[in-house]
């Protein structure tokens, strides 16, 4: 049986800036993701806390929200065998300095909070997290 999977992928506010869009698309393409769909989007503050909200309870909850708002973010449909897991790796530690040489936030990230890029955790979350983007 296969296991192909979708997850969702965030470009967050920090990468859209720098112009990282089309590269880090690229990076998915060529570790054999599929871009099922993607919308470029600046979202409410309001909409981040939703988003968010499995964090609402910690102490960076609040600069999480207004940051993913802060600016054009691109939300993607990824999908591959083993998706969810597969673009973790590719993403790497959530905090740039402790992520593995050749995954995404090494490469681009900036602290822990500009961390180029977002990832669901899990299936159930990525089922939650595309609907929210795309109400499939
Ligand atoms: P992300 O994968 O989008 O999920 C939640 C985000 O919270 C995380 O990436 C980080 O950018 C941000 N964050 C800020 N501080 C922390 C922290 N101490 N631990 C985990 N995530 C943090």
């Amino acid at each position: 049986m296969s296991n192909i999977e979708q997850t969702l992928s965030i470009i967050k506010p920090d990468a859209v800036e720098r112009n990282l869009e089309n590269e880090i698309k690229q990076i998915f393409k060529k570790n054999g993701f599929s871009i099922l769909k993607e919308k470029k989007i600046q979202i409410e503050k309001s909409e981040a806390e939703k988003f968010y909200k499995v964090h609402e309870t910690k102490p960076f909850y609040d600069d999480l929200c207004s940051y993913l708002s802060s600016g054009p973010i691109v939300a993607m449909v990824l999908e591959k065998k083993n998706a969810v897991l597969a673009n973790r790796e590719l993403m790497g530690a959530t905090n740039p300095k402790d992520a593995e040489e050749g995954t995404i936030r090494k490469k681009y990230g900036i602290s822990i909070d500009k961390n180029s890029i977002h990832g669901s955790d899990s299936v159930e979350n990525a089922k939650i997290e595309i609907n929210f983007f795309f109400n499939v």
